[in-house]
């Protein structure tokens, strides 16, 4: 794959040099032309799933806004380079990153030994853990009561991970989604009786929604998960930009303020620890 792609690499760059035909000599000026300004350095381009409410979603306006967007805004301020988020559905997300079409993704992404097969992850930036969603009147209060419920996940995540390995690859009782709202609103719907997701947009969605009545489940055989940042595996470079970055924000207290915009004050956030 390497190889291939330095091949087309070199044949791009042989039929460039082909192509250059001599420039036509530039008329006399009168005045000598100002120097062309230096290009600005191309913007990453920085995929993320904005359907995940408080650290990705769409405002009003359309424009991506969250956690993870504020804090990787501060971590390319703080290294001087330009960033451009691109909304990315979370089903094909890993692949536009290995293929080019982004250069990184900030997505509530859990670090997990199986993606970093095929991926490389920044330092750790926030800590997670899956979370129930149920209704109100529900009888659920352990993640073993959903065995012979249906359960709602957003594909391929570590919430579809947990459940998965509870029921059986092949149960019908698991109904997977392409977002995690959806499954939230299958929930309110009636057509499933749980939704396992992370802590934080679990969260996040019962207290913006007191009318879908909803209650949150905690189990202690959730097991801790972090998010970091994913680069394509082996770009060295942009991932000890990030990680540079990250620790500088942390340092200067500019990862705290946003943390407390979010989540409230860090010792003091019994809602975002739920
Ligand atoms: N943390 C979970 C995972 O990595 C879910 C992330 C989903 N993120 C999103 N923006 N939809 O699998």
């Amino acid at each position: 794959r390497g190889a291939a792609l330095l091949l087309a690499g070199l044949a791009l760059a042989g039929c460039g040099k082909q192509a250059e035909t001599p420039a036509p000599a530039p008329a006399p000026a009168a005045e000598a032309p100002a120097a062309p300004a230096p290009a600005p350095a191309k913007a990453l381009v920085v995929g993320t799933d904005a359907a995940y409410a408080p650290f990705e979603s769409q405002d009003a306006t359309g424009q991506i806004v969250g956690f993870d967007i504020d804090v990787v805004t501060a971590v390319a301020k703080s290294q001087g380079v330009e960033v451009k988020f691109v909304n990315t559905p979370w089903e094909g997300i890993f692949n536009t990153l290995a293929q080019g079409d982004r250069d990184l993704l900030v997505s509530a992404i859990t670090i997990t030994d199986e993606r970093k097969q095929t991926m490389d992850f920044s330092d750790a930036y926030f800590d997670a853990h899956q979370l129930i969603a149920v209704g109100e009147k529900s009888k659920v209060t352990k993640f073993d009561d959903l065995k012979k419920l249906k359960v709602g996940v957003q594909t391929g995540t570590t919430g579809d991970e947990v459940v998965t390995k509870m029921l059986g690859k092949d149960s019908t009782n698991i109904k997977r989604f392409e977002s995690t709202p959806l499954a939230l609103k299958e929930l309110e719907a009636g057509g499933v009786d749980a939704v396992v997701a992370d802590n934080g947009v679990i969260v996040n969605y019962v207290a913006n929604n007191a009318g879908s009545k909803f209650k949150t489940v905690n189990d202690p055989s959730f097991a801790p998960e972090q998010y970091g940042l994913a680069v394509r595996k082996g770009n060295a470079e942009l991932l000890a930009k990030l990680n540079k970055g990250l620790a500088a924000i942390k340092a200067d207290g500019t990862y705290d303020k946003i943390y407390a915009q979010y989540f409230g004050a860090k010792d003091a956030a019994p809602a975002a620890a739920a």
